[in-house]
């Protein structure tokens, strides 16, 4: 029950990541496991989901891109100030020892991935990290997954700005075509990436775990807001992390989502 109701806690330092991300660090611990997300409160504004970019005992983190009412205010915020957190919720990543991994990032899915990473190494994977963004201004957690030792970091930016020019998943599918093999993909970005990562995945007959965002309230299965059709699974509960074998059958997958009030948005 306790994981349910928001406590705030004081942001114990502050980085900003590029013009519009920044990353938040709190002394606690929510015990959440990479892929899992916690709900993050200002009160008298709104709680939104997030996912936790690094959760170590003592440490918590979030990174995130502001982009509306609640972000740009959560953006405002200094070193002390109280934030509300309650979770974590969802599923998580998962791998076996000494596996072979494609890490797949998009967006603010680097923070996510990067805690994936620093987790699988402890097992001894061999860890590909695939970071992609539209520019070089945009890559998310360069230095943090360069610095892993166990971790082969690909960039990849649409413009060529740094890296591979084009998308993360058509590095991987090129590298895949190439000869490379990999045991398992996990991957969190934009949902067109996912799309692209289910595709490779069914094609190539190599498992995947997909990070699927829909609007989430309750954050554990009591509002019925994160469903998806024709499932009906709760993706607080049920996901975001799913298996590609469970998303190819989500008709809603790289279609639309819903928003608070369940009207339909397509991607
Ligand atoms: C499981 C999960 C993990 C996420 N992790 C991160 C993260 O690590 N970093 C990050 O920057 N963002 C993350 N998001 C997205 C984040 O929740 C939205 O960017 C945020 O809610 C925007 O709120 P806003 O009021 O600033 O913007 P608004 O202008 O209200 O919304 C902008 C867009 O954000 C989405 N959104 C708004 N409210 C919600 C909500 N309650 N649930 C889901 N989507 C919403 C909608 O697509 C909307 O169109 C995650 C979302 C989910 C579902
Ligand atoms: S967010 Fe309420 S049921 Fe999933």
């Amino acid at each position: 029950m306790q994981n349910r109701l928001p406590t705030t806690y004081r942001i114990a330092s502050v980085k900003k990541e590029t013009a519009d991300v920044q990353t938040f660090t709190f002394e606690v611990s929510l015990g959440a496991r990479p892929g899992q997300f916690g709900m993050i409160w200002l009160p008298g504004v709104d709680e939104v989901p997030m996912s936790i970019a690094y959760d170590d005992g003592k440490q918590l983190k979030i990174t995130f891109f502001a982009v509306g009412d609640m972000t740009k205010e959560l953006a405002k915020k200094k070193e002390g100030d109280l934030v509300g957190l309650r979770g974590p919720f969802g599923t998580n990543y998962e791998w076996k020892k000494g596996q072979k991994l494609a890490l797949l990032a998009g967006g603010y899915g680097a923070a996510p991935m990067y805690f994936t990473a620093h987790e699988a190494i402890k097992d001894n994977c061999d860890v590909h990290v695939f970071v992609g963004a539209r520019s070089k201004d945009h890559l998310l957690y360069i230095d943090e997954l360069g610095s892993l030792k166990g971790v082969t970091l690909h960039v990849a930016t649409d413009d060529g700005s740094e890296g591979y020019k084009g998308y993360n998943v058509n590095q991987l599918s090129e590298m895949i075509e190439g000869g490379e093999s990999f045991d398992e993909f996990l991957a969190c970005g934009p949902e067109m990436m996912l799309k692209a990562v289910s595709g490779i995945s069914s094609d190539k007959k190599i498992p995947s775990q997909l990070s699927l965002e829909r609007y989430m309230k309750c954050g554990y299965g009591l509002c019925g807001n994160c469903v998806v059709d024709p499932l009906g699974i709760r993706l607080c509960i049920d996901g975001p992390v799913i298996n590609n074998d469970i998303c190819v059958q989500i008709t809603d997958f790289g279609k639309y989502h819903r928003d608070d009030v369940g009207r339909k948005h397509e991607f």
